[in-house]
């Protein structure tokens, strides 16, 4: 359907803390979470995954030889994918050197610990489930997560809580399983297709690379999930003229791995 209002003229962007704010801190740890409430940002984004015996950690990549000290804790176990270890193996990575020393002994956070501390901090988490067709089941299990650690009542609901993938599949999951949760799809589906999306995404998230005004325009002129206008939050933007430029577009919401960038472009 189409939206009854769109957001205000002028209005400007969210800005949304990617892994953390991870030009600063490890990306997906605490730290990262914490420098993101330091520098006054709210809302801190994440990558859901799981280990071998079922627990949800927050990592980006399939691998931990990027972020982590696998290789050299475990040799033997190439390609380090996260889902071939264990939780209790996952938890003796140091997670934070690659970054810094400052950040040794920084740990790949479970969900449960890192809800705990977005939490603590009064912040608000946009979740991705990140490769999901790898962990069957991943749309439930977090869901039943977040609703045991307090995240699915209705304040979470209304304000601090957004869930999104690339897989269009496991968004519908998501909408299905708990109607009163707000996701979002990333990617940028064609136009004539966004109807589709629409009755079971609230979201459109598309890479700053295919952002225009008029498609944003096109997705805001859409009702989402949850009969709002469908929303549009881009990534990855670190600099001050791609914050200017997606912004002038319309975006509702800007995904950086450095915020502080982004709104002292663009204000907010
Ligand atoms: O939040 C959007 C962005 O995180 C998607 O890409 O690869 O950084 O997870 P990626
Ligand atoms: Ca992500």
């Amino acid at each position: 359907a189409k939206a009854a209002a769109k957001p205000g003229p002028g209005r400007a962007p969210v800005v949304v803390a990617h892994r953390g704010a991870s030009a600063y801190a490890p990306e997906n740890t605490l730290a990262a979470v914490d420098a993101a409430h330091d520098l006054g940002f709210a809302w801190v984004e994440n990558d859901v995954q799981r280990t071998r015996d079922g627990e949800l950690v927050v990592l980006h990549d399939e691998s931990l030889a990027r972020t982590t000290d696998v290789e050299e804790v475990f040799p033997d176990r190439a390609p380090w994918r996260v889902a071939d270890f264990t939780a209790a193996e996952v938890a003796r990575l140091d997670a934070g050197s690659w970054f810094g020393e400052e950040f040794a002994g920084e740990r790949i956070p479970t969900l449960e610990q890192y809800l705990r501390r977005v939490e603590a901090n009064g912040q608000r988490l946009l979740l991705e489930l990140k490769k999901p067709t790898l962990y069957p089941g991943v749309e439930s299990q977090t869901l039943k997560e977040l609703a045991n650690e307090g995240w699915l009542d209705r304040q979470h609901v209304a304000r601090r809580l957004v869930i999104q993938s690339f897989e269009a599949g496991t968004v519908r999951t998501v909408h299905e399983l708990a109607p009163e949760v707000t996701t979002g799809f990333l990617g940028t589906p064609a136009a004539a297709d966004l109807p589709g999306y629409a009755a079971f995404t609230d979201q459109i998230n598309p890479n700053h690379s295919t952002v225009t005004a008029d498609y944003v325009s096109e997705v805001q002129a859409l009702e989402g999930a949850h009969g709002r206008p469908l929303e549009v939050f881009t990534w990855t933007v670190d600099d001050a003229a791609t914050a200017r430029r997606v912004a002038e577009a319309g975006v509702d919401g800007i995904i950086s791995n450095a915020p502080d960038v982004v709104r002292d472009a663009v204000g907010r």
